[in-house]
């Protein structure tokens, strides 16, 4: 899990050097954002050296005075790896910090991250005395306390760097630690209790014995989708066509390999009036040989003629069997996404459709980073490109609110 170590500006900036350490120590991989006051009290340096990533401190890189398109491209790729965060753990977070949270400025990089990520935010604040105790400070911390998604580590009592004694120490690291891991625990449990079908991958239909159909899907999206929800809690039926990439064997996980858009079809909707969700982000082929060759066919001079069927339609099927189930489909685009994957929505009687734009470079197909639009009945939603496991929580996050409560399970945000 990839943790974002925002520091600011206040004496106990040291701090997060350990802290850095003992994230790292439990398994997590850090990033750090460094205010421009917080470098005045540690250099970059010192967290790159440790988390071994390299320390955002700026919005645009000091050179983009000229802003060119390389340094554009930068600045969006750092907000794209800030982004992949699965928290955001602000210690310290001085007076300042929380202001501009509480009141949504984004003039820096950690305010505008802090805007943009959608993870669980843990504050550690530390500052002065009377700063602590000003009702604006006070006022703000409230804001904060009571935003969804967000969780105050409160600071401990003792001598301050100011001198004086009382409220304002940054809180024990462990503290801070073990409330992260609490907020994450909490954060993914929201698919306890249900049974997620996921398909992924292409699907192959023989010409003869050695030759076939097929596409360009990886399986990446679909097995992230599957780590995803099995981390939040479901059971999760994950029907994979043949890929390259190992479908992921975690706990929660049961896999049924297939090969054809037939075998598919019988796995998923052998699976689908068991499950409480089921995203359908398999390539399958949409037309498979009538009459595959028994031999391999050999070479001539002469054009060769292949005779096409289509194969069924899963999707089309499960929202015809659909009843308790929440339906999510998948739109592989070449144009126009959001009009196609608002047609598909209709047609095969879906509840959301994840449609992407295939031809982006660097997104879709075989890649690991995505960008698409979920659309429901309600309207579309774009999300911005970014690493598939986060893209693939995104679209548990909307998925799970079309859900309905279960009667065992508190739909809980941390
Ligand atoms: O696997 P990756 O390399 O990570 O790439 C991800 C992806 C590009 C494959 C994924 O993001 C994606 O778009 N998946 C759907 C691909 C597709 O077949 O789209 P479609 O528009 O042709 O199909 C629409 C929906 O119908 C999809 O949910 C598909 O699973 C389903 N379908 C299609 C054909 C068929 N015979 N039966 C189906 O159920």
């Amino acid at each position: 899990m990839k943790i974002v170590l925002g520091v600011s500006g206040g004496i106990a900036a040291y701090k997060a050097a350990e802290l850095a350490r003992l994230l790292q120590q439990a398994g997590y991989r850090v990033q750090a954002v460094m205010t421009r006051a917080a470098r005045e009290f540690v250099a970059p340096m010192t967290l790159a050296a440790l988390t071994g990533e390299k320390v955002i401190t700026d919005l645009f890189p000091p050179e983009t005075a000229a802003a060119s398109p390389a340094d554009a491209e930068a600045a969006i790729e750092h907000i794209a790896v800030a982004q992949a965060a699965d928290a955001l753990v602000v210690a310290p977070a001085t007076a300042h910090v929380l202001a501009k949270f509480a009141h949504g400025f984004a003039d820096d990089f950690l305010s505008t991250l802090y805007l943009a990520t959608t993870a669980p935010v843990i504050l550690a604040p530390a500052m002065n005395l009377n700063m602590w105790r000003h009702a604006a400070t006070q006022a703000n911390l409230e804001t904060l306390r009571r935003r969804p998604g967000h969780v105050l580590v409160e600071p401990g009592a003792g001598y301050l760097a100011c001198g004086m004694v009382g409220e304002g120490r940054l809180a024990e690291l462990e503290a801070i630690v073990a409330a992260l891991e609490r907020a994450l625990a909490q954060g993914q449990r929201d698919l306890a209790g249900r049974k997620v079908l996921i398909t992924a991958g292409p699907t192959r239909e023989a010409i003869d014995p050695v030759r076939y159909l097929s596409n360009r899907s990886s399986g990446k999206m679909g097995f992230a989708l599957a780590e995803a929800a099995a981390r939040r809690g479901a059971a999760v039926v994950l029907v994979a066509g043949p890929t390259a990439a190992e479908p992921p064997r975690a706990s929660g996980i049961e896999v049924i390999p297939v090969t054809t858009a037939e075998e598919m079809a019988a796995a998923a909707l052998a699976q689908f009036p068991h499950v409480d969700l089921a995203i359908l982000a398999a390539a399958v082929a949409d037309y498979r040989p009538v009459k595959p060759a028994g031999e391999k066919i050999k070479k001539t001079a002469a054009p060769l003629h292949l005779e096409l069927e289509p194969t069924p339609d899963i999707l089309a099927a499960c929202g015809r069997a659909k009843r308790h189930q929440i339906l999510v489909g998948f739109a592989a685009e070449t144009g126009s996404p959001v009009a196609a994957g608002r047609a598909k929505l209709q047609a095969k009687a879906a509840d959301m459709i994840v449609a992407n734009d295939v031809t982006l470079p660097g997104a879709g197909f075989d890649a690991d980073e995505n960008e698409v639009f979920l659309i429901t009945a309600s309207g579309d939603r774009k999300l911005e490109r970014a690493p598939k496991s986060k893209i693939a929580g995104q679209i548990l996050d909307a998925a799970a609110a079309l859900l309905a409560p279960s009667p065992s399970v508190r739909l809980v945000r941390a």
